[in-house]
């Protein structure tokens, strides 16, 4: 049976070529659509006439997003670069494509690929070239995520990472609320744009590798580094879900610790959801707490805070069963619960949201205010408060160190 294609070829001449070519000889592929652009590639896979495509490196608008909804089609991708375009090779492999010719090889080569590409092939043999090394590197990544009502998702994320880098664990912070970040003012840093859509958009491109990573991502000091966020709501459509996941890749290869502060929401746009190509709000913090290793839910330690972290859990669980969250009820405080908080809020929690395990940070807003105002963490304003040292546990169990490993001066 004949494999049916689509060709998105940029050199009209050398696609006439190819496509007479392919068609003529019994290569075991036929042509059904030669596509001028993405947007036409795109719709024609969307039909789930063809199995297969091959495309030119210099495609315009080719990016992770159009492989991810090639992908989705289950339409196998043979890209095609001029001779010797060593930098177009390594652009498509990073994208994920993992069969790259150049473009002289010739109708019946390019046919073999589009056959393997398009999952007819022996399933023994091996592809054309070894598949790409496992990305990912040992690096731990740790998503703060928490319910709406503002509950102290970026204070314990900024403070994690800091704390963090100064038990000597090379750290990368990332703000990836897609309700509008604010880790860069908190750390008083003038930020003109974000790294955090930079990275986004230079991974969608192809472009992102560790070094370039490290070049995005703001020096705080030797061992923190920090991802700014998008500063502007309505930017959100800039994090989608799949640069967000090579971005997570690269810096598990940069760092040993990445804390992602993430947006409070997990809920799924119903609408929407019939169509898997529109982008989602949500899709970035969905991404992150999935491919987190630890996920901390934070809490606010009061009737409405416990109540909505009651909520998000139960939402949490509803939408991604498999993570069992670290719960961190912070801004603990006498006064607004009975009795004793600790054990009020930790009995409120088991019953209504079988938490067995809860840590607590205590309400310190004159700690918090000294910080904020000098643009300082925590660690750098009021080392000695009981929220600043009850961060610093809670960092070194995240980041998997003693609490009093290594140099705890910001160096
Ligand atoms: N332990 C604490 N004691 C006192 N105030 C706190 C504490 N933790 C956080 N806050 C304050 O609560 C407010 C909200 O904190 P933060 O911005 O960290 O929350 P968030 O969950 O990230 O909110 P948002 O939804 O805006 O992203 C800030 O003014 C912060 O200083
Ligand atoms: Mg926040």
């Amino acid at each position: 049976m004949s494999l049916p294609v689509l060709t998105a070829v940029t050199d009209a001449e050398w696609e006439s070529e190819l496509v007479a070519a392919l068609d003529s000889g019994d290569h075991g592929v036929t042509i059904v659509r030669r596509c001028v652009d993405v947007a036409d590639l795109l719709a024609a896979a969307s039909t789930g006439t063809a199995r297969a495509v091959v495309l030119s490196a210099d495609l315009r608008r080719l990016d992770r997003e159009v492989l991810s909804r090639l992908q989705a089609a289950r339409v196998g991708v043979v890209g095609l670069v001029e001779p010797g375009d060593v930098a177009a090779e390594h652009r498509l492999r990073q994208l994920g494509v993992r069969h790259v010719l150049p473009s002289d090889a010739g109708a019946a080569v390019v046919a073999e690929s589009l056959v393997r590409a398009g999952g007819v092939a022996d399933p023994d043999e091996p592809p054309d070239k070894p598949p790409e090394p496992e990305l990912s590197g040992p690096g731990r990544v740790v998503a703060v995520w928490g319910p709406t009502g503002a509950p102290g998702r970026t204070t314990v994320a900024v403070a994690v990472a800091d704390e963090a880098a100064r038990l000597g664990v090379p750290t990368l912070l990332i703000d990836a609320d897609v309700y509008g970040g604010v880790v860069a003012q908190v750390l008083g840093i003038l930020d003109e744009s974000p790294g955090v859509a930079a990275a986004a958009r230079a991974d969608n491109q192809g472009e992102l590798d560790v070094a370039a990573l490290a070049r995005l991502a703001r020096a705080v000091n030797p061992r923190f580094r920090v991802l700014t966020g998008l500063s502007r709501a309505d930017r959100w459509p800039e994090l989608r879900p799949d640069p967000v996941r090579g971005v997570l890749e690269r810096a598990r290869a940069l760092v040993a610790l990445t804390v992602v502060d993430c947006g409070f929401c997990v809920e799924e746009d119903e609408e929407l959801s019939f169509d898997t190509a529109v982008p989602r709000r949500n899709g970035a913090t969905l991404t992150v707490l999935e491919e987190a290793d630890i996920v901390v839910a934070v809490g606010a330690a009061d009737p409405v805070g416990i109540q909505r972290l009651v909520r998000a859990l139960s939402d949490l669980a509803d939408r991604l069963p498999g993570i069992q969250p670290r719960v961190v009820v912070n801004k603990l405080r006498a006064g607004v619960v009975p009795g004793d908080p600790a054990g009020e809020v930790a009995g409120a929690l088991r019953r209504f949201a079988a938490v067995q395990r809860i840590d607590t940070l205590p309400y310190d807003r004159a700690a918090l205010d000294r910080a904020l105002a000098g643009g300082l963490t925590l660690g750098e304003a009021v080392p000695s408060s009981p929220l600043r040292q009850a961060l610093t546990r809670l960092a070194a169990e995240l980041a998997g160190v003693p609490a009093e490993a290594g140099p705890r001066r910001r160096s």
